[in-house]
């Protein structure tokens, strides 16, 4: 089989993290080396993403064009994924020429064939730019919490999702002047009249669990005509019409094919992108975080399909969840994140230590949470007591015993290591990274007891070397098991060691000695050094040091500061209107007044109060939750009841009649 990996195309716009390594380029590493070692031809490619509204604000902001950007960013970004060993075949960018050619092929391919049409839309224009402006450049006030620096996609403060015309008093974030609402044209495609394809192509594939769901919900909401330009002067220009670009989510996913053709240019072979992308034999496995999923696995396709020049369709997409940082979410801007550069410059011998943390708590089918006690106990309970350890005494017995045959390594530990090589090939294939790595380290615990067990050490010279003998070709077997989790520092070193080199994995999966005879070339030294908690507390405070976490909810024992508590908004409502939502006994929907209208809030109280018995009262009214939708009701905000006696609830009001929208402080 032959295969092509990509890993997420980062941003130019910013440095890596941990989440992203866990989250993308660490599986993908692992399986494309895993893939390498089964003997299959594999092209393993990435590169940086240089376009999107990111990195023009970003640029806007610094006062810096966004050229500047993405060139400070595209080295570094190559530079930490090579440094932490992400055995790429090629590292690109998309604001290669290249790269423009073919997004602008495709523009005009899927126009020609019909499944991009024109719309005018209503949009904000900044006057003093003269320009456009997306969404995520204005800013204004909620009309949910009144925060007064809502986007104008989202609140960052109360989380509502939003559209920039709902903001109250709308500001440019680019000038801080008022926009003007303008109509534009824009080119949508057609991914409604896609659906039945894409429904296809879905229905051909398994997916891992935490994506199907995902792509589920939107096929089966529908799929909706999506706008793929915008109004902007930095990305890859709209083919014959001036001020208007490709929208990134659209060209971006197009690299992984120009990418693929630069990478055959570089070999002088300038056809040799065809294999991987026209071959039906070819396997195209997309390694990204869960955000990118509909992209990958419904617009990307779709695109393809629809351009009908017979492109290979992904094989899989096995994204990963997010990793937090103890317990918080990562955040570049808050600076609540581990930055790949920053680690390497910190612990630069520590690198497959990092990897080993991060494969053992990758978020593969849930959120996962790394802490330094949890990093420094896998570590030093994990990588050293139960593998490196082990390894070490191996080492230690070939070199006291000197040139060691191995005609007769035991049967068992010739199965055992077979075993382990064929059920870290099924984790792998199924993208369970954590469990390869855990059944490795099984077999590290039960050569570690019958190693103990045997005592080669108590027993005469030739004895004790046929012992050893047997262990020895465990060791050569974790020069190659080890070389996609380890393969910076650890397996190289350890095949150094016996002087050997890869084994292909199907050799490993041969219960047959793997060598005639080992020699060690030097005494050994341990391969991985115990982690003292004086080391630890540097390495933290080098990498967090004046970060705090971002605000959340804080665990119960922590008192809450009075601007936590002024986070909330509670207001005096009356109750107007009530009635049972159908079907759901504990639900009532209620209709309140506040000082800004009528509100609606769907309360769990029906088995404690009766709709009549509601109206006309007024009720504690928390007014800035995000919005959520309740059996099909969209409900607002929350109502407050104390908890009486035996589990009833008593609603909590004002001591006397205050007008509607009263804030309570
Ligand atoms: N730059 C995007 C992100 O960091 C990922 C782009 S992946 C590609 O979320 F498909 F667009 F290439
Ligand atoms: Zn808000």
């Amino acid at each position: 089989m032959r295969y092509l990996i990509t890993a997420a195309l980062p941003y130019a716009n910013g440095p890596l993290h941990i989440g992203h390594l866990a989250g993308a380029y660490l599986p993908a590493d692992i399986w494309a080396r895993f893939l390498r070692l089964k003997g299959h031809e594999t092209l393993f490619i990435c590169g940086s993403d240089e376009h999107g509204v990111a990195i023009t604000l970003r640029a806007w902001q610094e006062n810096t064009s966004p050229q500047a950007i993405i060139d400070q960013y595209h080295p570094l970004l190559e530079k930490s994924l090579r440094e932490v060993g992400i055995s790429l075949d090629f590292y690109g960018r998309t604001s290669d020429p290249l790269h423009h050619q073919v997004a602008q092929h495709f523009f005009s391919t899927l126009l020609t064939k019909g499944w991009l049409e024109k719309k005018a839309v209503e949009q904000f224009w900044d006057p003093k730019a003269q320009t456009f402006l997306p969404d995520r450049y204005i800013i204004g006030t909620c009309p949910h919490c009144g925060f007064e620096e809502a986007y104008g996609d989202q609140c960052e403060k109360c989380g509502t999702l939003l559209s920039p015309t709902e903001l109250r008093d709308p500001r440019s974030r680019l000038t801080g002047v008022t926009p003007e609402k303008r109509l534009s044209e824009q080119y949508y495609l057609r991914l409604d009249a896609l659906q039945p394809q894409v429904e296809a192509f879905f229905r051909t594939r398994s997916w891992k669990p935490n994506v199907y769901p995902v792509i589920q919900s939107w096929l089966s909401a529908g799929l909706t005509p999506r706008a793929i330009t915008r109004d902007l002067d930095w990305g890859i220009p709209v083919p014959d019409l001036p001020g208007k670009v490709l929208y990134v989510w659209f060209e971006a996913p197009l690299g992984y094919i120009s990418l693929t053709r630069k990478w055959a240019e570089s070999q002088g072979q300038p056809t040799a992108w065809e294999r991987f992308w026209k071959d039906p034999d070819t396997r195209i496995v997309h390694f990204i975080g869960k955000d990118n999923i509909v992209f990958h696995t419904l617009v990307f396709p779709a695109i393809l399909l629809a351009a009908g020049e017979g492109y290979t369709l992904p094989h899989d997409v096995p994204a990963n969840e997010f990793l937090n940082l103890e317990g918080n979410k990562l955040s570049t801007s808050r600076r609540w994140t581990i930055d790949i550069h920053e680690y390497i410059a910190a612990a630069p011998d520590r690198i497959d230590e990092l990897r080993f943390v991060l494969t053992a708590l990758m978020p593969q089918t849930q959120d996962r949470d790394f802490t330094w006690e949890e990093y420094t106990s896998r570590i030093n309970n994990e990588l050293i007591a139960t593998l490196t350890n082990l390894i070490h005494r191996i080492l230690s017995l070939l070199w006291r015993y000197g040139n060691t045959h191995l005609v007769k390594v035991p049967d068992f530990l010739l199965q055992w290591r077979a075993e382990t090589a064929r059920e870290m090939a099924h984790a792998l294939f199924s993208y369970d990274f954590s469990k390869a790595l855990n059944t490795l380290l099984g077999l590290a615990q039960k050569a570690n007891k019958s190693l103990t067990e045997a005592a080669p050490w108590h027993l005469q010279a030739d004895e004790a070397q046929k012992i050893v003998a047997g262990y020895g070709d465990l060791l050569a077997a974790f020069g190659t098991l080890l070389e996609p989790f380890l393969p910076v520092h650890v397996a190289p070193t350890l095949r150094r060691y016996l002087d050997i080199q890869l084994f292909t994995w199907d050799r490993i999966e041969d219960p047959t000695p793997l060598v005639r005879e080992l020699r060690l070339a030097a005494p050994p030294q341990p391969l991985v050094k115990k982690l003292s908690s004086e080391e630890l507390s540097s390495l933290r405070e080098k990498l967090l040091p004046t970060a705090s976490p971002p605000p959340s909810t804080p665990p119960p024992s922590t008192p809450l500061t009075i601007e936590d508590f002024q986070k909330v908004l509670l207001k005096v409502v009356t109750i107007r209107a009530a009635e049972k939502v159908p079907k759901a006994d504990k639900l009532l929907k209620l209709t309140v007044e506040a000082d800004d209208g009528l509100h609606t809030v769907v309360s769990g109280v029906a088995q404690h109060y009766s709709p009549e018995s509601l109206i006309g009262q007024q009720a504690i009214w928390v007014a800035n939750l995000p919005p959520r939708t309740l059996r099909g009701i969209p409900s607002e905000g929350m109502l407050l009841f104390a908890e009486g006696e035996n589990g009833t609830l008593v609603r909590v009001g004002p001591e006397k009649t205050v007008p509607p929208g009263s804030i309570v402080k």
